[in-house]
């Protein structure tokens, strides 16, 4: 029998099996036509326990193209969860019903947990604070097709860069690529949490931490921004202090190189001004796009299809 694999962490899988991804995702959008059946009786389980718009739709969409079936729920009250169910026993349950699951929780681990109790493939689709892979395979998926290449490339990361788990699992993946430079813009509060600097620092790559969005954008091949995490923090008067730290506005792109691109994984609060969505650097609606692709192409992997 097959080892059964989950897909917990970015760093799950290793920079070839993304490559891989990578290109079943661009023959899928290139011949969208021989996929629509790869799926047919197969049945993807989306459990999620705290919101999300895009994730769990772009999962939705992709189990659909792939002509497969959705289950599931959107918000933990509307499970056993609000009964006193554990994760696990959560996790045991959806493995009855469905060929692979995909978990959002709010608390860090809970999929690691979930995977432990599961006869199915797990995909955390983000932990709270921790990691979220899937949006690392989105992002790596669109830098992909908008330079066609992984390698060479400064990215600024923006905003809330402690709690932001999207750029926490973008950093573990970056990080293994040949001359990958980063530059993390955030309020001091907001600064990286200790392991993923270590993680930098153990992978030998150049990074820096700067205080202005400014100055930082004429050398940038990326700029990732972030929405300040509400959710995640202790107080709201810290919240209303540091909300606004960085905000993008269109004339700040006029230093920026050409060919760069901002993107962000969405939903944005204040820290896009709407006036930047029509520069043609902007990427974010181009990256929620690609995220249905390769969340078709990561269900094929994971159920050994592909
Ligand atoms: C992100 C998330 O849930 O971490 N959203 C997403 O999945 N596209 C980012 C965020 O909520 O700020």
């Amino acid at each position: 029998m097959k080892e059964l694999r989950h897909l917990i962490n970015i760093t799950d899988l290793s920079i070839e099996e993304i490559s891989h991804l990578v290109e079943i995702a661009e023959d899928i959008i290139d011949n969208p036509e021989n996929y629509q059946e790869a799926c047919a009786h197969k049945k993807l389980a989306t459990l999620f326990f705290e919101p999300s718009t895009r994730t769990r739709l772009s999962f939705t969409a992709a189990m659909m193209e792939l002509g497969g079936n959705v289950l599931g729920f959107d918000q933990a009250a509307s499970s056993s969860t609000a009964k006193g169910e554990s994760v696990s026993d959560t996790i045991v349950m959806a493995s009855c019903y469905a060929d692979i699951i995909a978990m959002r929780h709010p608390k860090e681990g809970a999929p690691f947990v979930g995977a432990k109790a599961a006869t199915v493939p797990i995909i955390n689709a983000g932990d709270g604070g921790h990691f979220h892979p899937t949006q690392t395979l989105t992002d790596i998926l669109t830098i992909h097709k908008k330079f066609g290449r992984m390698e060479n490339l400064t990215i600024g990361l923006c905003g809330d860069l402690k709690f932001g788990r999207t750029v926490h699992s973008l950093i573990e993946a970056m990080l293994r690529y040949e001359g990958v430079k980063f530059v993390m813009i955030s309020p001091e509060e907001l600064d990286l949490p200790g392991y993923i600097k270590e993680s930098m620092d153990e992978a030998g790559i150049e990074w820096k931490e700067v205080r202005s969005l400014e100055e930082a954008i004429p050398e940038l091949d990326v700029l990732y921004m972030t929405r300040v995490q509400k959710e995640r923090f202790f107080n709201e008067e810290d919240y209303i202090r540091l909300k606004d730290s960085f905000i993008l506005k269109r004339n700040m792109l006029r230093p920026a190189k050409e060919d760069m691109i901002v993107m962000h994984p969405l939903p944005r609060v204040n820290e896009i001004s709407v006036d930047v969505d029509d520069d043609p650097r902007a990427a974010y609606f181009f990256q929620a796009l690609m995220g249905k692709y390769i969340r078709m192409a990561l269900i094929l992997f994971m159920l050994g299809m592909k």
